[in-house]
């Protein structure tokens, strides 16, 4: 699974030490939500290493100098509620991104993700999208997701996220073959309930302290 050519295992030491923390069940929330913000702040070094750039020129004191500016916009959608635990972070390092965000929760019995909220920016098409959410289970909320996000015209979309199933990338790959998924992990199984194992628990409860 690691092979897949669409999908990026970032194992950086510094992201995989604090993986383990955020992981461990005793780290309390304001802990955990300083963690996942360092995290994704390391992870998008990764994932937009290959960006495209365009020559520039400016002054530096002592004369003319070429240089490098990002040759596209970028746009973030964090899909809520647990992808802004990743947004802050990003911003740290990308301040100029542009951000959309998608509200969507699965049904604790079918799984099923629910659409409550959409509002992507204007003129997404041109831009380099970035959907953001820690937790990659069945594939259905990334997939809601990504199908979403492509209806508003945007074609290139990269996948940040934390820790990933197998059953989930298979299911995203499988239906988005052009997408590249960026994860810390990928995890050993799904549990009866759509958990991922051994993973972290709920990502959005332990972001905003509502379990
Ligand atoms: C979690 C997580 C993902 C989704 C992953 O959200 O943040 O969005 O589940 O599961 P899937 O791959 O099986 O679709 P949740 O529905 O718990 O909503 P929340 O972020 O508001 O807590
Ligand atoms: N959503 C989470 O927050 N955690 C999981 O393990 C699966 C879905």
């Amino acid at each position: 699974m690691t092979n897949h050519p669409q999908v990026n295992v970032v194992s950086h030491p510094i992201i995989q030490q604090r993986l383990t923390l955020v992981r461990d069940k005793n780290t309390k929330v304001e802990q955990f939500r300083a963690l996942l913000s360092q995290i994704a702040s390391l992870m998008v070094f990764e994932l937009t290493r290959d960006h495209p750039t365009v020559d520039v020129e400016v002054e530096t004191p002592l004369g003319p100098c070429r240089g490098k500016k990002l040759a596209t916009e970028l746009t973030l959608v964090p899909i809520l509620r647990a992808g802004l635990g990743m947004t802050d972070g990003i911003l740290q390092l990308i301040p100029e991104a542009r951000v959309g965000h998608l509200g969507l929760y699965r049904n604790e019995q079918t799984l099923e993700p629910v659409t409550y909220y959409n509002k992507l920016p204007p003129n997404i098409a041109k831009t380099e999208v970035i959907i953001i959410d820690p937790m990659l289970a069945t594939g259905g909320s990334l997939n809601v997701a990504i199908d979403t996000v492509k209806k508003s015209g945007a074609g290139n979309i990269k996948i940040l996220c934390l820790v990933a199933s197998p059953e989930g990338i298979e299911a995203v790959t499988k239906a988005h073959s052009d997408v590249s998924i960026y994860t810390a992990a990928i995890d050993d199984h799904l549990n009866d309930r759509g958990y991922i194992v051994p993973g972290l628990g709920d990502a959005g409860d332990r972001i905003f302290g509502t379990a």
